[in-house]
């Protein structure tokens, strides 16, 4: 069987309840990617083009520090890397704990929250900065989605 890490930044708490429900539907480790400056809620507000998550976003090679560097990534064949939809694909923060870690030799399947976008120009993104891994098709769910229906999900990858 194989060791699965679900690895997930949430700045308003849809993507960690999910991220929760699939670390029970999965049976796997749960950890959380933290900015070392937490997002506060003006940071967040896209209509602001001058609020953090704005400039960062309009920046491809923008990449915001993480509060640890300590993902147990080297133990797990596949990890789960959760994040919000910003700005039509992955988080800046994402593409940092991307860049953190070697994934070569390992599976990383995307998974998020969003408005309703898809994952845009982030599969490709991420399948760029993940080196050396497999990176599957990224899924969107809501912040809501049973165990149940990610347990499902999780058996129909067979990992
Ligand atoms: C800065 C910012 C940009 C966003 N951009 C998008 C977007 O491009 N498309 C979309 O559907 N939702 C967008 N959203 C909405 C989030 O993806 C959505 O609310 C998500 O579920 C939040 O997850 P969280 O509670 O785990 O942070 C954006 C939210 C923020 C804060």
């Amino acid at each position: 069987m194989s060791k699965k890490l679900i690895a997930y930044f949430s700045a308003s708490g849809s993507t960690s309840r999910l991220a929760q429900a699939l670390a029970a539907a999965a049976d796997a480790e749960l950890y959380e990617i933290r900015p070392a400056v937490p997002y506060q809620r003006g940071d967040l507000n896209w209509m602001d083009k001058k609020a953090r998550s704005t400039v960062e976003m309009a920046d491809p090679n923008c990449r915001p520090a993480m509060a640890a560097a300590d993902a147990p990534v080297a133990d797990a064949d596949v990890i789960f890397l959760g994040f919000p939809i910003w700005w039509y694909r992955e988080p800046a923060i994402i593409d940092t704990f991307l860049e953190a870690y070697d994934f070569s030799g390992k599976t990383v399947v995307p998974f998020f929250t969003s408005g309703g976008s898809p994952l845009g120009e982030g599969q490709g993104r991420i399948q760029q900065l993940a080196k050396g891994a497999k990176v599957l098709n990224g899924k969107r769910f809501s912040g809501r989605t049973s165990e149940n229906e990610l347990k499902s999900w999780v058996e129909s990858l067979s990992l």
